[in-house]
């Protein structure tokens, strides 16, 4: 088998491939994990149909990019469905059964919809996320990738000058206090104390500068905090444009893998009384982004 590797929109050179010709269960050599991070530092987000994989599978193919994540950006959950080693992204109990509507833990994963860089809420963030579709309802339910590449090339000169040397604070309290959930425990204010992380990075496959923006960013270091959030906002809304966004339609056994350090992405409604099951594995960064020269 051969690697392919095309555009999922030739219109659209630089963003969202996908990836046939390998077989992620059966594991791969370091070469092809050498070749699949070369085409996510160009394309940021990458698709590889047909992936029937196990839990494990998907550890072991992970692995090759980077240092581990553990799912420690959760709830405090009493009954864990999967190993810490797996990010539970469904809405599924211990059991199996769909959560119920008014469920914690299922509120809580609501924040999945606003756009976010997984794990920004943390010191060292994500490097990349990998996320195996294992249950999927019958319709609705994507997931959107935007380009925080294109987004800043296209940003006025003047704004670009006034972001890039930009610290921002980020805290999932934020990110779930915009939509209400603001319930917190005392251990859960300590564990999500903000993080500073820079509001604009330099992408070390590609050289090229990115936004660095999420959900979970509440604030800029210097600035009153009503007038960081508007200026947050007016950027997520400019790099979240049409045309800087790649929309997923998942098919069962799709595995998509996405670089957060230069894409954000939010799910998209679906019927919450059907089962929606996907794993996701997470490859941390090499540091904070305060560390990182831009
Ligand atoms: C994630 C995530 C979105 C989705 O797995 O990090 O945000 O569509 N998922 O489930
Ligand atoms: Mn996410």
């Amino acid at each position: 088998m051969t690697l392919t590797i095309q555009p999922i929109d030739p219109a659209r050179a630089d963003f969202a491939a996908r990836v046939t010709g390998l077989d992620i269960a059966d594991g791969v050599s370091a070469e092809t994990a050498a070749g699949i991070e070369r085409a996510i530092d160009r394309y940021g987000v990458l698709v590889f149909p047909d992936q029937n994989i196990t839990d494990d599978q998907q550890y072991a193919f992970s692995t090759h990019f980077g240092p581990m994540e553990q799912a420690t950006g959760d709830i405090n959950q009493t009954e864990r469905r999967l190993s810490l080693d797996i990010n539970d992204i469904s809405n599924l109990d211990k059991s199996g059964q769909v959560r119920a509507r008014d469920d914690r833990t299922r509120l809580f994963g609501l924040g999945n919809m606003l756009w976010h860089s997984d794990s920004s809420f943390k010191a060292t963030p994500a490097k990349f996320s990998l996320l195996s579709a294992r249950v999927i309802p019958s319709e609705g339910g994507n997931t959107e990738f935007a380009d925080m590449r294109a987004a800043w090339d296209a940003l006025d000169p003047a704004i670009q000058a006034t972001c890039r040397d930009l610290i921002c604070e980020h805290s999932q309290l934020y990110s779930r206090g915009s939509l209400g959930f603001d319930q917190f425990t005392d251990d859960e204010k300590l564990k999500w104390a903000p993080v500073p992380q820079r509001l604009v990075r330099r992408h070390p496959g590609s050289g090229r500068l990115s936004l660095f923006l999420s959900a979970h960013a509440g604030g800029i270091q210097g600035w009153p905090v009503p007038e960081a959030r508007m200026f947050l906002r007016d950027l997520n809304e400019h790099a979240t444009q049409r045309q800087f966004v790649y929309a997923h339609r998942w098919r069962r056994y799709d595995l998509v893998m996405w670089d957060n350090r230069a894409t954000m992405h939010r799910a998209r409604r679906y019927d919450h009384s059907q089962p929606r099951d996907l794993h996701r594995t997470t490859v941390s960064d090499s540091g904070p982004t305060l560390a990182q020269a831009i």
